[in-house]
């Protein structure tokens, strides 16, 4: 340490500076954190967006279905495994209904799956 910053008023610029050093380190990695989470967050919301123009006419926003249209929130859909509810949206299921086939046109079914997974 030079004489310099032994001299008392620069001690003290040295311990402000010293302090906002490590809030800007702080806020560096605070930032880090947020970037590296960016890509989830927007992957749900994708999702979201995507059953609401491919899937919510017909099952409704909330998903609780209506008249012949299924409640995705059953508990018969809790039930289907990932496979059937996945082969469901991209094919129309065992029994290849044809109307669902064409609602899943460039539908990401394993993340749809996923979503309905997510609503309760
Ligand atoms: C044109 C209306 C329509 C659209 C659009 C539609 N569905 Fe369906 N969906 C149905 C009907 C009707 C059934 C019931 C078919 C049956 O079992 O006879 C069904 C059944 C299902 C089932 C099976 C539920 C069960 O209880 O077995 C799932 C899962 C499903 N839909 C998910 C989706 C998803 C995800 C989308 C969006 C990509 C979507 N559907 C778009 C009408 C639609």
């Amino acid at each position: 340490m030079g004489a310099q910053s032994a001299h008392p008023s620069n001690f003290k610029i040295e311990a402000v500076y010293h302090v906002m050093k490590k809030l800007f380190a702080v806020m560096l990695f605070t930032a880090a954190v947020l970037f590296l989470m960016l890509p989830n967050l927007s992957w749900a919301d994708d999702d979201a967006a995507a059953y609401k123009t491919k899937c919510a006419m017909c099952h409704g926003a909330d998903a609780k279905g209506k008249g012949n249209i299924p409640d995705l929130t059953s508990d018969k859909v809790k039930k289907a495994t990932d496979a059937e509810l996945e082969d469901f949206i991209a094919n129309g299921g065992k029994d290849k209904k044809a109307s669902h086939a064409f609602a899943a046109k460039g539908v990401d079914a394993k993340a749809m799956v996923a979503y309905i997974r997510s609503l309760k």
